[in-house]
């Protein structure tokens, strides 16, 4: 299989210790991943725009075991506390991509991370945490293998933070990224994000999410639970039909300029994800009163205007909402008067489209 040109065949011997620091953003959804198969493929091809505002940054401290064994040995810092809630994903991530990384037994790590959006706020943050530490695992690779091209690195950062977290994979480049094979663009994958390089016109350069923190407990059902209720789902076939045709549709969009197709489709793409979670056995809903009442002040406003703003959901209640850079002023002051009483404590995040993973610091220490 084609993985397999991923695993290294000969690294050097590597240093006995050193830290690494990524920043790395989240991202959000045009056309959705929503259904999966194993080793973590998506049942579909999604775009995603990279984020700005929303990050995360996690130093990988590494050292090497002065008694070889056959565990994982590392430790968690989030936000400044040990945390050995997240320890269980991450053992699990380390065990799937072990094949790929095969020094990772060979250390003791130290992985301390924060995000730059409240914990718990609702924004899903395996997306950049994951990718946070599969690109400090991929700069300890550089270290040990010099030849590894800047293309091979990053088409493996986001395999590896694919297998932390699907959608991950996209959270290593920018602006736009796809997953998923697809036959209208170059170069797609099921292993891995890819920069989106057709045509986009300028409309959609600097394009404006501003997240409304709607609902900011524990989700009911996790997203990987959701993927799941896709096996045997009803519509689901259909489902991934239609998102094969969104991304064909999305690329014309993207080169002429259709704001306003832009707007049919993603909306479209937002609640056809609820949709199908209602209509999961188990069903379930993940949106609460004051996302429905958002979206429709967001129609409201929109027809009144003119405003070319719409709005995206991930899997949650929080509201996404899209717009030109054109229309920052006037959407950041509709929000502000009329949207901010939706959300819990009237809490929001201004955000932007971003450009990727960012390396701070490398150091031996
Ligand atoms: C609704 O990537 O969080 O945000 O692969 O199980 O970790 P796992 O799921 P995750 O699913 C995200 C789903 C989504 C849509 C999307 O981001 O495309």
């Amino acid at each position: 299989m084609m993985e397999q040109t991923f695993i290294p065949k000969s690294l050097k011997v590597g240093k006995e210790s050193g830290k690494i620091t990524w920043q790395t953003p989240s991202n959000i959804a045009l056309v959705k991943y929503w259904g999966k198969r194993d080793p973590q493929l998506p049942e579909n091809t999604s775009i995603s725009f990279t984020l700005s505002n929303c990050h995360t940054i996690t130093s990988l401290t590494y050292k090497k075991k002065e008694v070889k064994n056959d565990s994982f040995d590392f430790e968690v810092v989030f936000e400044g506390e040990k945390n050995e809630a997240f320890k269980p994903k991450i053992e699990t991530f380390f065990h799937r991509i072990v094949a790929y990384v095969p020094f990772l037994k060979e250390y003791s790590f130290v992985i301390a991370s924060k995000n730059s959006f409240p914990h718990s706020s609702g924004i899903a943050s395996s997306a950049s945490g994951m990718s946070a530490i599969a690109m400090c695992l991929m700069s300890m690779e550089k270290e040990l293998n010099s030849e590894l091209s800047d293309e091979e690195f990053y088409k493996k950062a986001s395999l590896l933070a694919r297998l932390g977290s699907g959608s991950a994979c996209r959270s290593v480049k920018g602006a736009l990224v796809v997953w998923g094979e697809h036959s209208e663009i170059e170069g797609s994958s099921d292993l891995y994000g890819v920069e989106f390089t057709d045509a986009v016109a300028p409309v959609f350069n600097n394009y404006q999410d501003t997240i409304l923190l709607v609902d900011k407990g524990e989700k009911q059902v996790s997203s990987t639970v959701g993927h799941g209720l896709m096996h045997g789902h009803p519509f689901a076939t259909q489902r991934f039909a239609q998102a094969q045709e969104n991304i064909s549709k999305i690329k014309e969009i993207f080169a002429n300029g259709d704001v306003d197709g832009f707007i049919a489709l993603v909306e479209s793409e937002a609640l056809t994800l609820h949709a199908m979670m209602m209509t999961s056995h188990p069903y379930f809903i993940l949106m609460k009163p004051n996302t429905l009442e958002v979206i429709h002040k967001i129609w409201e406003y929109r027809k009144h205007t003119g405003s070319k703003v719409c709005f995206t959901l991930d899997a949650g209640a929080n509201v996404h909402v899209l717009y030109p850079e054109s229309e920052k002023e006037t959407v950041q002051t509709f929000i502000k008067e009329e949207l901010f009483v939706y959300c819990k404590n009237g809490e929001y995040i201004h955000d932007q489209v971003g450009m990727g993973a960012k390396l701070l610091d490398s150091t031996h220490i």
